[in-house]
């Protein structure tokens, strides 16, 4: 099983502070293992941030292009990525595909590239509240999971995290309980399990995102079937994202 929680600073900071996070993490990270920690920085620090990045700590890009190479002004590729140190990127947050343009052809197109430069996609599924209202929740994370990630061939699932973010708990200060989180994660589990077998499907970490933080990470990360989470506000202070990831039980100290 590996565990994994992962910070997503949208975009928030200045490269200072990027430097001065990474500062304020590295003693920390060298006392603590068991719990795979990352973080997605602003594109325009990675190549900076990514070198300098402390033992323990894997950089990851918000987003990737789903072009490859060529004349898409304002794009970066997968490889570019590469090129400098970064260890993967997210794709298919709810913030994108509501406002981005990120429906799931383009996720699915973004994953493929991300696999095909050898790096890690961390990629977000979940409803918004009137779809899990209206009943739709699993639908709709099925759906998204079966173009993103359940077509993926199985010699190249190890790249590959899920995030399942109830768009309604993102940003919010309302988290799914613990149950909630479970009940979605388990299904999640299920689906990974027809598609790649148990054994393949226990090792893909699958992470709870939305309003989690130190006061509740202890609760969602003991459910049988969440690994890690990835995490947003509380992923911008260092003594905040210490304290989610000192709430997972795998963590050594
Ligand atoms: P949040 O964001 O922790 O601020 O709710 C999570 C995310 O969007 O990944």
């Amino acid at each position: 099983m590996r565990n994994v929680v992962a910070g997503n600073w949208k975009s928030n900071k200045l490269l200072n502070d990027a430097r001065a996070w990474m500062d304020g993490m590295s003693s920390w990270l060298a006392k603590n293992g068991g719990v795979d920690v990352m973080v997605a920085m602003p594109a325009p620090y990675l190549a900076a941030c990514a070198p300098e990045a402390p033992e323990g700590l894997h950089v990851l890009a918000q987003n990737v292009s789903a072009e490859g190479f060529g004349a898409h002004t304002g794009e970066y590729t997968a490889e570019m990525l590469q090129s400098c140190g970064v260890a993967g990127a997210i794709v298919g947050h709810s913030e994108r595909r509501a406002r981005f343009g990120d429906v799931d052809a383009v996720v699915a197109a973004k994953v493929d590239a991300l696999l095909a430069a050898d790096l890690t996609a961390v990629f977000c599924c979940g409803e918004t509240l009137q779809e899990r209202e209206s009943g739709r929740a699993e639908d709709v994370v099925l759906q998204q999971l079966q173009t993103g990630v359940l077509r993926i061939p199985v010699d190249q699932i190890g790249n590959v995290i899920v995030a399942y973010e109830p768009v309604w708990a993102i940003g919010t200060g309302v988290t799914a309980t613990s149950a909630q989180a479970q009940d979605m994660h388990a299904s999640i589990r299920g689906w990974l399990t027809e598609a790649f077998g148990a054994e393949v499907a226990e090792s893909i970490p699958v992470l709870y995102g939305g309003s989690c933080k130190p006061s509740n990470a202890a609760d969602l990360f003991s459910q049988k079937d969440i690994n890690g989470g990835l995490i947003g506000g509380a992923s911008l202070k260092p003594e905040d994202f210490q304290g989610v990831i000192e709430g997972h039980p795998a963590l050594n100290r």
